[in-house]
């Protein structure tokens, strides 16, 4: 039987498959992004020609170790393609990311890019997300405020320990009795001062590759450009 980590290896290893010379790749954050870093390293050692931007201090230190080039995010307009992992991920391609603290600079990149995938095993696959914590990236001049403002709304907020993101803000940490309407709580969270971004990625993921014991499992959101 698979472990968990055959798993995110498996499903990383397929995403890479789709790297073509030439491309410029969105590198994702956490565990199952740094199997797919990996990956990306063999095939670059084995002569694709490729560059890169990355979503986090930690994928950039990977990134080139394994030999791949690393542009400054901020020169770049347009990616080819983003492999990012995610905590939860549905069948209509909605996803919570973010438990890593590197919602804000994914959600940039996956915006900026032709085509972005979620890497993930299987125990990230829910019939609809919600379970999940939902990280919010705060300003640390307002958080006294969204702290208020999050709890008036029933979101269950807590601040998460000793954190700061690789912009120097706080991860407020939500859970919502019931995430029935994701885009409407998506709005309001991006209407509220001093929130900078959140991890519910509603129209970013355009597919993902979920391995539950060594399988691989492809998921299309209708109408996405494979
Ligand atoms: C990073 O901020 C996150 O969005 C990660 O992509 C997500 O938490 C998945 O991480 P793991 O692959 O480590 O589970």
């Amino acid at each position: 039987m698979a472990s968990i980590d055959d798993d995110k290896k498996a499903a990383a290893v397929a995403a890479v498959a789709e790297v073509r010379m030439g491309m410029l790749v969105g590198l994702g954050t956490g565990s199952t992004a740094a199997f797919a870093i990996r990956a990306l390293g063999d095939r670059v050692a084995q002569g694709l020609a490729i560059r890169a931007v990355v979503t986090s201090d930690a994928s950039d230190k990977l990134a080139r170790e394994v030999g791949i080039e690393v542009l400054d995010f901020a020169a770049v307009a347009r990616v080819d393609l983003t492999i990012d992992g995610a905590d939860e991920i549905d069948s209509r391609c909605f996803a919570i990311k973010g438990a890593g603290g590197a919602m804000l600079r994914e959600k940039i990149v996956a915006a900026s890019s032709a085509r972005m995938v979620v890497i993930a095993d299987g125990s990230k696959q829910v019939e609809r997300i919600g379970a999940a914590k939902l990280p919010v990236e705060v300003l640390p001049f307002a958080i006294a405020y969204v702290m208020r403002v999050l709890t008036d709304m029933d979101a269950a907020p807590t601040v998460r320990d000793n954190y700061l993101t690789d912009q120097g803000n706080l991860v407020i940490d939500c859970h919502f009795v019931s995430l029935e309407d994701p885009r409407a709580t998506a709005a309001t969270l991006s209407a509220i001062p001093g929130i900078l971004g959140h991890g519910l990625f509603l129209d970013e993921v355009d597919g993902a590759y979920i391995a539950t014991n060594g399988v691989v499992t492809r998921l299309e959101r209708a109408g996405a450009s494979a």
